[in-house]
């Protein structure tokens, strides 16, 4: 499936995103970066139809987005949410559940979808007692196990330890190879630079360079996005960023 934007433009008080203008083909990960408060969520949530732009139009595979149903959606787009607001007394199943009550429940694919990343064991427990760390496991298991085309993750790396971080870029690489179309945020640009196929840069809400990640993550292009001054410096995996402070 492919992901269209033409010409999305959302305002709200003193925040304005936009105009942007992507095409995302099937199949590759989509990176959005930016400093804090730069439009990256509003614009995950604008793909996923929870918001609606003021002007232009969202489409998957030439269908508008806003003339979708909710359950339309949801069979096409799987959402990893910023912010994890844990249900009271919903176990990690129910969890599990609501991500995939378009599919019917099975239980084998459940139980696959926990064990990719190691929580299958916490079939049972309450959600929300689990570690922040935990929470963002179980909820890219159940976008997993939702099993949509697109996949929509707002930092899923969020609260994870190095080795959880690992594990998730490499799930992400596995849903590439079966097809997957991912957009994410992420906050590291190695694992951005060795993981997405393209990059959206923003800042203010307005993009800063779109395209295929060896031409757009550029020192040049990050200079104009953070307050910091970057450089590169080439280890065994490629190219790596570093920020310094400007004096
Ligand atoms: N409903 C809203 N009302 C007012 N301001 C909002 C609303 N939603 C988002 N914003 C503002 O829009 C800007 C972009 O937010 P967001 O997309 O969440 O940024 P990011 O994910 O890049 O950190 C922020 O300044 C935020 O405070
Ligand atoms: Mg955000």
């Amino acid at each position: 499936m492919k992901v269209e934007l033409k010409g999305v433009t959302y305002k709200v008080q003193s925040f304005s995103l936009g105009p942007l203008d992507l095409s995302i083909e099937k199949g590759t990960i989509t990176a959005i970066i930016g400093k804090n408060g730069s439009g990256k969520s509003t614009t995950l949530k604008i793909i996923h139809g929870d918001i609606r732009p003021n002007k232009g139009t969202v489409k998957i595979d030439d269908s508008a987005v806003s003339s979708m149903s909710s359950a339309q959606l949801a069979d096409r787009t799987s959402f990893v949410w910023q912010e994890i607001h844990s249900p009271m007394s919903f176990s990690v199943r129910d969890v599990m559940n609501v991500s995939g009550y378009l599919r019917g429940s099975e239980e084998g694919r459940m139980s696959e979808a926990l064990e990719s990343v190691g929580l299958l064991s916490f079939i049972d427990r309450d959600f929300s007692v689990l570690s922040g760390g935990e929470r963002r496991l179980v909820t890219v298991a159940a976008a997993i196990y939702q099993d949509s085309e697109i996949m929509i993750m707002d930092e899923p790396t969020n609260f994870l330890d190095i080795d959880n971080q690992i594990l998730v870029y490499n799930l992400l690489r596995e849903l590439r190879k079966r097809g997957k179309t991912i957009i994410l945020t992420l906050h590291d640009l190695d694992a951005v630079n060795n993981l997405a196929d393209s990059v959206l840069i923003l800042r203010d809400g307005k993009k800063v360079a779109w395209g295929d990640t060896r031409s757009t993550l550029t020192v040049e292009n990050l200079n104009k996005a953070f307050n910091v001054s970057f450089h590169t410096y080439d280890t065994v995996n490629g190219s790596s960023f570093v920020g310094s402070y400007r004096g």
